[in-house]
């Protein structure tokens, strides 16, 4: 247990809702969830499906139409071949984590993973026995990895690379050439790609790219992605893998045995209903994302001492804070306690992240500004 991990927006809430109960109004920028509801049509599907009772186990690694669909929508959209039996469901996308990791990564096998990066990756690397090795998002590359910086970390040891594109905390977006030169440089070893796509749907000026679109990386690669933030499903807790072979996902299908057994029937049932339904209130979504995340950069670069750069997906901004002379977080702690504003510190994404605070532009235009009003107000008063 003293390997494990964990992810400080969860505590960072918790802390939030306290100081709620005793009174105080909080204006929260701390959870990664959409603030809007799941599309009607995916609710009307589920409610269906436990009237047409969908109410027992299923298979442990989905219902095949669901299977099907995604491997549909990921043959369709990375523009690859995937079979129904590489997919396995699991509630929420966490657990491809959980379950990659404990399926890959024996003692001493070194991982490289962005730090920056979601804190769930480090936590069960060294829980699974692996070396953490983290590869430095810098803002001067817009928070992108650095490819020649990322080779320079691979050694005989390495097993496994983890992408997140775009990325949570700092909403950067990998080119489709700096990947195809990752996928170039190692074509000849046997590292895998643990490439995290949860995003993949919420980007502004870019289309996002993954590794398993170079050819010959798909058999190299496990893409995660899900339901939780495109369709704001995050409490449904729906999320897949796409597994290079059928034996690795046979692998992971004996993890879910041995944990979950599977995923609630009537959440995969809606699930199909997402896939194959109306993309129009994504759409909408992702372009009411765009307009706060123009609207919220403007307003922190607008703050004496702090820059903000453009992310280009996801819905996090990564303000730089440095002018303040405060580990980011003590500010953020500040900005809680003092200010009533909940933000994560950058360091909650890994030693990389001190000096930025994360803020989530998932909630409303006003929030937003009172939330961004009120920390320029307590961040004043400490230059
Ligand atoms: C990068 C990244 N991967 C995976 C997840 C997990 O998603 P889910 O809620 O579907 O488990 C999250 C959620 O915050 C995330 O930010």
């Amino acid at each position: 247990m003293s390997r494990l991990g964990t992810e400080t927006a969860f505590e960072v809430l918790a802390k939030a809702k306290q100081l709620e109960r005793q009174g105080r109004k909080i204006v929260h920028l701390e959870i990664g969830e959409p603030d809007f509801s799941t599309p009607a049509h995916i609710v009307d599907a589920a409610v269906q499906a436990l009237h047409d009772g969908w109410h027992h186990y299923t298979a442990s690694a989905g219902i095949p139409p669901l299977r099907e669909a995604i491997a549909e929508t990921i043959s369709a959209s990375r523009k690859i071949t995937v079979t129904p039996e590489q997919v396995v469901v699991t509630p929420g996308a966490k657990p491809i984590i959980f379950f990659s990791m404990l399926a890959l990564i024996g003692d001493g096998d070194e991982v490289i993973y962005p730090n920056p990066g979601f804190p769930i990756y480090e936590s069960m690397i060294r829980f699974a026995g692996g070396k953490p090795v983290p590869v430095p998002l810098r803002e001067e590359l817009d928070f992108r990895m650095d490819v020649k910086e990322l080779l320079g970390l691979v050694t005989p040891r390495t097993k496994v690379i983890i992408l997140n594109s775009p990325n949570n905390p700092t909403g950067s977006a990998l080119e489709a050439s700096e990947l195809e030169t990752l996928a170039t440089a190692l074509r000849d070893t046997d590292v895998l790609f643990f490439s995290d796509e949860i995003y993949s749907h919420i980007a502004y000026d870019c289309a996002p790219f993954s590794i398993a679109s170079v050819p010959g990386m798909k058999e190299r690669t496990i893409i995660l992605d899900g339901f939780s933030k495109t369709y704001a499903m995050t409490g449904w807790r729906l999320g897949y893998g796409v597994m290079p072979s059928v034996a690795l996902a046979d692998q992971v299908t004996r993890l879910m045995v041995n944990s979950n057994s599977c995923t609630a029937a009537f959440t995969q049932v809606a699930g199909v209903a997402a896939l194959k339904g109306d993309h129009t209130p994504v759409r909408q979504m992702v372009e009411t994302f765009r307009t706060r995340r123009d609207k919220v950069v403007g307003w922190l670069n607008g703050l004496p001492g702090v820059s903000c750069r453009t992310p280009r997906g996801a819905f996090y901004v990564f303000p730089n804070i440095k002018n303040f002379g405060r580990q980011s977080s003590e500010l953020a702690d500040l900005l809680l306690n003092q200010a009533g504003v909940a933000v994560l510190s950058g360091t909650a994404f890994g030693a990389y992240g001190e000096g930025y605070l994360r803020l989530s532009y998932a909630t409303s235009l006003e929030l937003l500004q009172e939330g961004v009003t009120k920390m320029g107000e307590l961040l004043g008063g400490l230059r």
